[in-house]
């Protein structure tokens, strides 16, 4: 995808810092906001592991047909829930309110 080689490249080393830094281990699970074109939604879905699940929301279909690519070629499908939507506050407050019960 274009959008790989214009920016990604450019945020690439930027990206695999933070999910580092995220320390995700086996069987957690971890939402995405704005996963891209799947890059780092890749990396989380090989770190959680069979036990664990990533979920991801970004607002461009195109990045979502990307992303299913990606995963699709890595065989990591079943691990990851994802869809094209915008993430709004009211998604937030409702998800974390949940979260929290
Ligand atoms: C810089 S890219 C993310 C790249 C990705 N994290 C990676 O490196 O693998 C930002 C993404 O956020 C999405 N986005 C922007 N605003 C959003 C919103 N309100 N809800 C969901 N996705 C959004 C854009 O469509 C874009 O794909």
């Amino acid at each position: 995808m274009v959008y790989d080689y214009l920016i990604g490249a450019f945020e690439r080393k930027y990206a695999e810092m933070a999910v580092e830094q995220l320390s995700i281990e086996e069987g957690e699970i971890v939402l995405e906001v704005g996963f891209g074109t799947g890059h780092c939604l890749k990396r989380m879905a090989e770190s959680v592991g069979e036990m664990g699940k990533v979920y991801g929301v970004d607002i461009s279909s195109g990045m979502l047909e990307a992303t299913r690519r990606r995963l699709d070629k890595a065989g990591l499908m079943d691990r990851v829930e994802h869809g094209a939507g915008m993430l709004q506050l009211y998604h937030m407050v409702i998800t974390l309110s949940t979260l929290s019960l």
